[in-house]
């Protein structure tokens, strides 16, 4: 990896870094498993959906060797020590776009198996905020690339307070993993369409098992709990096999609803954040005008948008609130909207009000957020692809955003 203020030169056979004076500088020789294939479309029509077809065993790839048979996990590449990391007290997310989304995700699994206040923050924000921190505060930075400048900005401004930072990067070597205390890596392979897909799920999987680390280590979930939620998150890559098959049925409902301008994405509790990531996908590869919305706050101010032509893309995956959420369908079909629901299987209440039901494997409210979003990144594939937008680089974004 060259630092700043080096300079390397590639032959046939060598490489030689150096700093601009000339003198040598020596590098440790790191191993990248990516090979060729996995940077080819193999076969389909664009980067995005391989990267879609390709998220269970990506998911695979980044719980290999964490789950432990006998109940717990293990974090090989955490430079952290179980009781360090069971001192922390709070705990602060900080990324930027599709990353931000897999902290709120993981804000509510950290929340619940282990009982510590999360915030998360947009790194932008973060950085510019004069924000509160002391050692007692754990920092997680979460960026797949390791090279987006607000977050490795905000991790710098953190460290200058005295956190301690841990990076997740999906890149080895990466600018986060030189910057970071320490490092946990998701094993989804090079993603090369801009839009993110396996890292999401990726990044929402190994955050699961850090939370059950902490758990483990803090007392805060029963071995027997902790290997109920592991036994989930091992069904995770077949589970979102089963929805990919269904892609025939995402592509229909994408048709039925493709000439639209304007989308609502609700959710509640860890549906909000999935909605969020479904109103980015589609806004960013197909230009459509897209928001993403907490279904209880309709009534405050959005249901005024609500009409014929805008279709309101729901996440009513089992949860605590799942009444309450098929009252607020209730409300925006009363004022003319198509509804699109994402629903786990099984769920006859939500066929009755919903137009358009795509259905899930039935998980845990949690572990349901990684499922539901499978066919939101669908849905917006399939529209992109309709309106002929090249999805695999929209227009004015790049995959890594290393200027402010
Ligand atoms: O590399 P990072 O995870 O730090 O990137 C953060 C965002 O730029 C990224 O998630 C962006 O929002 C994607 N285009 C979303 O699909």
């Amino acid at each position: 990896i060259i630092g700043d203020h080096e300079m390397a030169k590639v032959t046939k056979d060598s490489i030689t870094v150096t700093d601009f004076e000339g003198g040598p500088v020596e590098k440790e020789v790191m191993k990248v498993t990516w090979d060729e294939e996995a940077a080819e479309k193999g076969g389909f029509e664009d980067f995005m959906l391989k990267e879609i077809f390709e998220q269970p065993k990506a998911i695979k790839e980044t719980l290999r060797g964490k789950l432990r048979a006998s109940g717990g996990v293990t974090l090989e590449d955490l430079d952290f020590s179980r009781e360090e990391i069971a001192l922390f007290n709070k705990i602060v997310i900080l990324a930027c776009g599709t990353s931000y989304h897999a902290g709120l995700i993981a804000k509510k699994a950290i929340e619940k198996w282990v009982g510590v206040p999360v915030e998360v923050d947009i790194s932008s924000e973060f950085r510019y905020s004069d924000p509160f921190l002391d050692d007692a505060a754990l920092v997680i930075a979460i960026t797949q690339s390791g090279e987006t400048a607000d977050t490795l900005a905000s991790v710098r401004e953190a460290k200058r307070k005295g956190a301690k930072v841990i990076g997740v990067t999906n890149v080895l070597g990466s600018t986060i993993t030189r910057e970071a205390d320490a490092s946990l890596y998701t094993h989804a392979g090079p993603e090369i369409g801009v839009a993110a897909t396996k890292t999401f799920v990726c990044q929402i999987a190994l955050l699961f098992a850090f939370a059950l680390y902490m758990a483990e280590a803090r007392g805060t979930l029963e071995i027997g709990e902790i290997q109920t939620i592991q036994a989930e998150l091992e069904k995770i890559p077949g589970w979102i096999e089963e929805i990919l098959e269904e892609k025939e049925v995402v592509e229909a409902v994408s048709k039925a609803v493709s000439s639209c301008e304007d989308f609502l994405f609700l959710g509640r509790g860890v549906g909000l954040p999935v909605a969020l990531e479904g109103a980015l996908k589609l806004k960013e590869i197909s230009y459509i005008h897209a928001e993403g919305y907490a279904a209880g706050e309709m009534k405050h101010g959005p249901i005024a948008l609500i009409d014929e032509g805008v279709p309101v893309v729901v996440v009513v995956t089992a949860s605590q609130t799942h009444e309450k959420i098929l009252a607020n369908v209730q409300e925006v079909k009363a004022r003319g909207a198509k509804v699109i629901g994402i629903a786990s299987n099984g769920d006859d209440e939500a066929e009755k009000v919903i137009d358009h039901v795509l259905y899930v494997p039935s998980a845990s409210e949690i572990v349901s957020a990684i499922l539901a979003v499978i066919p939101l990144q669908l849905l917006s594939y399939y529209i992109a692809k309709i309106r002929g937008c090249n999805v695999d680089q929209p227009r004015n974004l790049a995959k890594s955003v290393t200027v402010e």
